[in-house]
């Protein structure tokens, strides 16, 4: 059986990566900064939890120690957004952004490479503001397109070990539950911007992701979930 660690993996398109993944017969370690929230979920579908802050290098020290035995893919969902203007940029929370997409993952590779098989793979999670600026987006659109070099250049470092990364579009995921009532206006906008005239639901990501942890001929690159959006005019 193959062991998966899902970063991030307690909520949202993390927890419906390591959902799926366990329905499919993963070994499913799930990894978050909230350890009660990973083995809530950990206990639900028969998975193992540990506690992994990627902004805390012990936690992902610890868990590749926790993982001696070997790992087969690691996923990881992190996002630490900091949606404002470069006027409004303040320095730990641009810090955290880079640490949850960019840094976070390249610690995870220094820790988790002496433990990955090298049949294995590295999924990362990019995003569509990446390719399309607007207010506010500098911060997420950088780390974004950070993440697509970022699976380039790891899968380099790391081969044959795989790694990819996935840019969802804008996905009902359960993270834009917070806008309340203006999260229907938020979806009907975003669907406005693709092709296909619709939002991500969490398989049209998940599917992905399954696809890349099998995908033995895929390295480096990052595939777009977004039905079309780079390729709409604005
Ligand atoms: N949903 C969308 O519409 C959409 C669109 C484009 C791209 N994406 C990308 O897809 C990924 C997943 O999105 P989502 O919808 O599942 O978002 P989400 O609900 O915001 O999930 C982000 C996850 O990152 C975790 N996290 C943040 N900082 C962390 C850290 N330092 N260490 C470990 N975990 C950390 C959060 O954990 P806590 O629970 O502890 O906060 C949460 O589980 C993100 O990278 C996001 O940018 C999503």
């Amino acid at each position: 059986m193959e062991r998966i660690l899902v970063i991030g993996g307690a909520r949202a398109l993390g927890a419906a990566v390591a959902r799926r993944a366990a329905k499919d017969g993963y070994e499913v370690v799930v990894g978050a900064r909230d350890l009660a929230a990973a083995e809530a979920l950990a206990s639900q579908i028969g998975a193992t939890a540990l506690r992994v802050d990627l902004q805390d290098e012990a936690t992902i020290a610890a868990a590749a120690a926790g993982l001696a035995d070997g790992v087969d893919h690691v996923v990881t969902t992190a996002s630490a957004p900091h949606d404002v203007r470069a006027v409004e940029l303040d320095h730990d929370s641009l810090t955290a952004a880079f640490t949850a997409k960019v840094i976070g993952p390249m610690l995870v590779a220094k820790h988790l490479a002496p433990v990955l098989r090298p049949t294995g793979s590295i999924v990362l999670f990019s995003g569509v503001v990446g390719w399309r600026p607007g207010p506010g987006s500098l911060v997420k659109g950088t780390t974004n397109g950070a993440v697509e070099f970022l699976a380039r250049h790891l899968a380099a470092d790391l081969a044959p070990v795989r790694v990819n990364a996935v840019s969802p579009g804008v996905v009902d995921s359960g993270a834009w539950d917070r806008l309340g009532d203006a999260k229907a206006a938020l979806l009907s906008r975003s669907a406005a911007t693709t092709l296909v005239g619709r939002h991500g639901a969490p398989d049209d990501v998940v599917d992905a992701v399954m696809w890349l942890l099998r995908a033995g001929f895929v390295s480096g690159e990052t595939i777009h979930l977004e039905g079309g959006a780079r390729h709409r005019a604005a």
